[in-house]
């Protein structure tokens, strides 16, 4: 068959997502339901909240993918995608068993999605060239659960460079914010991360000085992984030895600004390293791969762009920030990718709530 149609399931975390993709590299249809508000009050996720939000919206969601495609699901969709792993077991549970009943019952085939290969592929289906983006490329998937510098070689074939050794990049966004006690941003793009993004645009990044993690040992292949942490009690021991007030809308943008560079000094340290590892290994690159929720940080954005360009003359490429957070866009593209090398899985498979890619 050459042309075939994906429906796609992501559970992972805290978003509900579905949607349909064609191997055509067209989205049909897309939907999501999204958990910032039932969250919110406790400062991050709580995954029993997230898990039996899942089990009371998928349904509907997946209804609501079907209906704005027009299509059914037995007669127009050819295989159903589904998010293993990595991610919140509770939370993959439910996406999964919906995925493999509606598989089963139908007689499709069913393919169980890494959901940071999902991410790291879904640059293939945006970027609408003629040709999809060729492999290999640097993949820098940067999100609330993972922080991870990849080598893509292909579908199912990644080379990992580095991770974090202890927060995310999007958790040390989301303490920051907590921190500096700054309103979660509304809405789809939303959220802590993206609340701080806006307070640091109009600060100072020069006013306060913190370290850069982790500069030292640049030869061993573990220099290429990070750490956010550090980051965090620098700015604390900031606001304590200087008594900053909090109250003070100023402060808090410079303090945000601050945070963001060094952010962004960490990230193009790191991924400096990495440019460098796939010269020696004479991989020829194809691009830099922004992608995950906190890529689609403007100020992060523009500093990669810059550096791909100096380091290896090629594009930056990032998805649209709305597919750069969890979607179900991604699943079903993931799908795509799969189908057509044959990666199909049994009606068996269990959830991989830890999965290295
Ligand atoms: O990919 P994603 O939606 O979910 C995970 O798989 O984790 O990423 C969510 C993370 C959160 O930590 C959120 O605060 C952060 O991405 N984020 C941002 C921005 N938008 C979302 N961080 C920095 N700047 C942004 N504009
Ligand atoms: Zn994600």
């Amino acid at each position: 068959r050459t042309s075939f149609t994906v429906l796609g399931i992501e559970t992972s975390c805290d978003d509900t997502g579905v949607a349909i993709v064609n191997s055509d590299r067209q989205i049909i249809s897309e939907a999501i339901h999204l958990q910032q508000q039932l969250h919110e009050p406790y400062g991050g996720i709580v995954p029993n909240l997230a898990m039996s939000s899942h089990q009371q919206y998928l349904p509907l969601v997946i209804r609501e993918a079907l209906d704005k495609a027009n299509m059914d699901i037995d007669k127009d969709i050819d295989v159903i995608a589904v998010t293993r792993g990595p991610g919140l077991p509770a939370c993959l549970g439910n996406g999964l068993s919906a995925g493999k009943a509606l598989a089963a019952a139908l007689r499709k085939p069913l393919i169980g999605v890494h959901h940071m290969e999902a991410h790291a592929l879904t640059a293939r289906l945006t970027h609408q060239t003629p040709d999809l983006l060729p492999f290999p490329f640097l993949t820098l998937l940067i999100s609330g659960g993972h922080t991870l510098i990849l080598v893509a070689r292909g579908v199912n074939h990644y080379i990992h460079l580095g991770t974090t050794i202890d927060d995310s990049v999007g958790e040390a966004y989301d303490k920051i914010a907590r921190l500096l006690k700054i309103p979660w941003l509304k809405g789809r793009g939303g959220g802590p991360g993206a609340a701080l993004e806006q307070f640091a645009k109009n600060g100072d990044p020069k006013k306060f000085s913190v370290p850069i993690p982790m500069t030292k040992d640049k030869r061993r292949k573990e220099a290429m992984n990070l750490s956010f942490s550090g980051l965090k009690t620098s700015i604390s021991s900031l606001i304590t030895k200087h008594n900053l007030d909090l109250d003070n809308e100023n402060i808090k943008r410079d303090l945000a600004s601050t945070f963001q560079k060094s952010v962004i000094a960490h990230l193009t340290d790191k991924l400096r390293l990495a440019f460098k590892w796939c010269k020696e290994k004479g991989i020829p690159l194809t691009a830099l791969v922004a992608s995950g929720g906190v890529a689609s940080n403007k100020s992060i954005r523009s500093s990669l762009e810059l550096l791909a360009a100096e380091q290896y003359n090629v594009p930056l490429i990032c998805p649209p920030p709305h597919l750069c957070t969890d979607n179900g866009v991604m699943v079903a593209w993931a799908g795509v990718e799969r189908f057509r090398l044959g990666l199909v899985d049994e009606y068996t498979i269990d959830h991989m709530p830890k999965w290295p890619i």
